[in-house]
């Protein structure tokens, strides 16, 4: 009775983090769909340098990048707790050398280093990364986000994913 007891409380405590971290950041931790993951993977311009995943959730698109992609240094940041640490004991057991896993809020972090950035947000927030970009993102900077544009600016590809939302991939270059 106990034990039960107890896991139960660990999974409520699990569910409010998070809701909490849901509504602190605008967005749940919902995974993208396989079609646009393999749409990022395919349009994803380089193999080698620095790609940022900004909001990289339970690691449903870094993980198969970090695959694709060994030579690729993948730094993925994730505000949320539990996606975090999830993603991160997941990285232990898949041991990709390449994927640095950070709990951090990426709005704090600073985009100059970056070669490229992957993401999967919302609008609120892509609006407020664009500033972001044109303050501190390198010229040849690319940005490939699914279901939401760059408010602004022209896409250098917008790929229909061919789903009944008729979302799509944006690929940009600064
Ligand atoms: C829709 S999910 C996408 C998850 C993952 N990118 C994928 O494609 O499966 C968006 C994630 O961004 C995270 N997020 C949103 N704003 C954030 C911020 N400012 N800093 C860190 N993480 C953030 C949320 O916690 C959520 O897990």
């Amino acid at each position: 009775m106990i034990l039960f007891a107890s896991v139960f409380l660990f999974l409520v405590a699990l569910s409010i983090s998070i809701v909490g971290y849901s509504l602190h950041y605008g967005i749940s931790p919902m995974p993208s769909p396989r079609k646009a993951r393999e749409k990022i993977t395919a349009l994803l311009p380089i193999s080698e340098g620095k790609v940022y995943e900004l909001g990289s959730g339970w690691g449903h698109l870094i993980f198969p990048l970090a695959r694709r992609f060994p030579n690729l240094s993948l730094y993925a940041y994730e505000g949320s707790f539990v996606p975090w640490l999830v993603s991160t004991l997941l990285q232990k057991g898949l041991g990709y050398p390449n994927l640095h896993i950070t709990r951090k809020d990426f709005f704090q972090i600073s985009l100059k280093e970056a070669d490229g950035i992957v993401c999967y947000l919302y609008p609120a927030a892509m609006r407020r990364l664009k500033k972001k970009l044109e303050e501190e993102g390198k010229p040849g900077l690319f940005v490939l986000s699914y279901a939401f544009s760059i408010p602004g600016w022209k896409a250098k590809k917008e790929v229909p994913l061919g789903d009944l939302l008729n979302s799509k991939v944006y690929l940009y270059v600064l």
